[in-house]
């Protein structure tokens, strides 16, 4: 999709952090944005961003993780702005803790918030992209990519995430859909870090979230596949991780992931 002029978009967690700020660059394309959140203030508060710089956005409050709601999602969207173009799945959680004290309701939280709704949200979607072109972008992170200790619920729903994309992407190839999924790593200005105690380890570094946006709205453009995004060179480490695990779990020790990620657990982050 080369030019996002005039197109609509839907995305999630744009309330707040990162979603906000993909939501706002959008905008600049002259994309219609419709976001989806939980909170009604900081909907308003990416809408008044947004059009105070001449822009589109329609916020619509929803807690997506009323799995079975999202088809009536679909049908508000699609009256109050027509079919749309771009899915952005954006909204998630995340918990640093001990595996064993996670209860069961957490982990389906989260794994109906980061993982089941972007997928059924696809499912609703995906039929009118078929027909007219489309694009979906999935916002997974670093933590697709290697697990990370202390943070394995959260892990399990990236990965997962992040497979899901990959299948569905092989699976319209040949159409006028694309998919992508995009890899961040700690995001220092907005979000579910920026606010953490814990120093990132040095190897992971932080990057911005316009960084992040900016790797949305080209991947959508040049229909890219995954896009890590991270301050450091992660990517020949990740693929020697994936030849020999137990390299990389060494690895996580000694340049201090592994501490990072207990620090956080042991502050409730
Ligand atoms: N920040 C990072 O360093 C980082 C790194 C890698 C990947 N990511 C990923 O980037 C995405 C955005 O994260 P962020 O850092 O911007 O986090 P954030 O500031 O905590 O924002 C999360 C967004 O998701 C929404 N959300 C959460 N639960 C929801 C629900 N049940 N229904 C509807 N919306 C819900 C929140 O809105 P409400 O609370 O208003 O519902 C909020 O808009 C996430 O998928 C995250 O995993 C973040």
């Amino acid at each position: 999709m080369k030019d996002l002029n005039n197109k609509v978009a839907l995305l999630t967690g744009a309330s707040s952090g990162i979603g906000a700020v993909i939501a706002n660059l959008l905008a600049q394309e002259g994309v219609t944005v419709v976001g989806v959140a939980r909170s009604k203030s900081g909907l308003n508060n990416t809408k008044s961003i947004i059009e105070n710089l001449g822009g589109e956005f329609h916020g619509v409050p929803f807690d997506i993780s009323q799995t079975s709601k999202l088809s009536e999602l679909k049908v508000q969207v699609t009256n109050a702005v027509g079919e749309v173009d771009i899915l952005i799945n954006n909204a998630g959680i995340e918990e640093y803790n001990y595996f064993q004290d996670y209860d069961l309701e957490y982990i389906e939280k989260i794994t109906t918030v980061n993982l089941i709704a972007g997928m059924e949200l696809t499912r609703q979607f995906l039929p009118q992209m078929l027909d007219r072109g489309g694009h979906i972008v999935n916002i997974c992170s670093l933590a697709a990519k290697k697990g990370e200790s202390f943070n394995a619920t959260y892990s399990a729903t990236k990965g997962g995430l992040a497979l899901f994309t990959d299948a569905l992407r092989q699976e319209v190839h040949g159409t006028s859909v694309g998919v992508s999924a995009i890899f961040p790593g700690l995001v220092k200005d907005v979000g579910m870090y920026s606010d953490s105690q814990v120093k990132a380890p040095l190897i992971l570094g932080t990057i911005s979230s316009n960084k992040v946006a900016g790797a949305v709205i080209k991947a959508i453009k040049k229909d890219k596949p995954d896009v890590i995004v991270n301050s450091g060179p992660l990517r020949p480490l990740l693929a020697i991780n994936a030849l020999f695990p137990n390299f990389g779990n060494w690895f996580a020790r000694v340049t201090g992931i592994f501490d990072f990620c207990r620090k956080r657990a042991d502050l409730g982050e």
